[in-house]
């Protein structure tokens, strides 16, 4: 897809959600025409925070970022650090001069910035207000962010990656459609472990990855087990027969089981590059 096209879908975002009850147009200001504006509310905005578990660690990308309300609620009640990127240049002059009145200024940065030109790696939770369109455009990218990067959107969902947590939140303040609600949507970006992994002993384990739902085969000699489970960045939780058999955390090139985990568990797994394990 084009940067053209993507703009041009984006800017759909809020014509789209206008229908939907969202409105909040908070500014006077004359906005590009087929961008309009939309906010979330406060009460939203806080809770897409708590959400994500967004602390004094964590830097927080809002994409699409309108008067600066995320980034600045992330910095002033959360301690974090953040970004925004919004195409309208009267949003970001905006959203600085609430930052500078928040006393944020140091701990925020405000851009004029299509936000699929926009750096995510940086993030720790990426924040977003958006179209469904939008998401599932941005999600290539997303998934592709460091495991445990938290992505919360409002609303829109992230199509067959499903969210790990959904909240319905009252918002008396919309004015149309039946059901005054938000939906919020929380991932934790899963480390990819699809493949094949080995242990020292020559035992196998084959994992099937489908973002954060894993199915494995443990092959150990004449023993061959299977496992259903998940994994919540880093850590794998696999069940078998007996309820949970295993807990791993992973890296790049390595599984490592939890000292807890069943006694069939190896305690170091190495990522094969090839067929078979030796
Ligand atoms: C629904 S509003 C959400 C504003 C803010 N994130 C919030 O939740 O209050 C979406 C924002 O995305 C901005 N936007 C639309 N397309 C964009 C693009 N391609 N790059 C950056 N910002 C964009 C719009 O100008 C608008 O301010």
């Amino acid at each position: 897809m084009t940067p053209t096209l993507h703009r041009r879908l984006a800017s759909l975002v809020c014509a789209v959600l206008l229908p939907l009850g969202h409105a909040t147009p908070v500014t006077p200001t004359p906005l590009v025409e087929d961008v309009p504006f939309i906010t979330t509310p406060d009460h939203v905005a806080v809770a897409m925070l708590e959400m994500g578990g967004v602390g004094a660690k964590d830097h927080v990308i809002d994409l699409g970022s309108g008067d600066g309300r995320i980034v600045i609620t992330a910095a002033k009640r959360f301690g974090a650090s953040g970004v925004g990127v919004e195409i309208v240049p009267e949003l970001v002059a905006q959203s600085r001069e609430h930052a500078r009145r928040a006393g944020v200024e140091a701990r925020t940065r405000f851009e004029v910035q299509d936000l699929f030109a926009t750096e995510l790696a940086p993030a720790t939770v990426v924040t977003m207000y958006l179209l469904p369109e939008v998401n599932l455009a941005l999600r290539p990218r997303l998934l592709a962010l460091a495991p445990g990067t938290r992505i919360v959107s409002h609303d829109w969902d992230l199509g067959d990656w499903l969210p790990d947590r959904t909240l319905t939140l009252a918002v008396p303040q919309k004015t149309i459609g039946l059901e005054k609600t938000s939906r919020l949507h929380l991932w934790t970006v899963p480390a990819k472990v699809d493949g094949l992994w080995c242990a020292a002993g020559g035992a196998s384990l084959r994992i099937e990855q489908r973002y954060q739902a894993l199915q494995a085969t443990l092959d150990d000699g004449p023993e061959r087990r299977s496992y259903s489970g998940r994994i919540d960045g880093t850590t794998l939780h696999l069940l078998g027969s007996g309820g949970l058999a295993w807990i791993a955390s992973a890296t790049d090139e390595q599984l490592r089981t939890a000292p807890a985990a069943g006694s069939s568990a190896a305690p170091t797994w190495r990522r094969s590059t090839g067929a078979e394990c030796p």
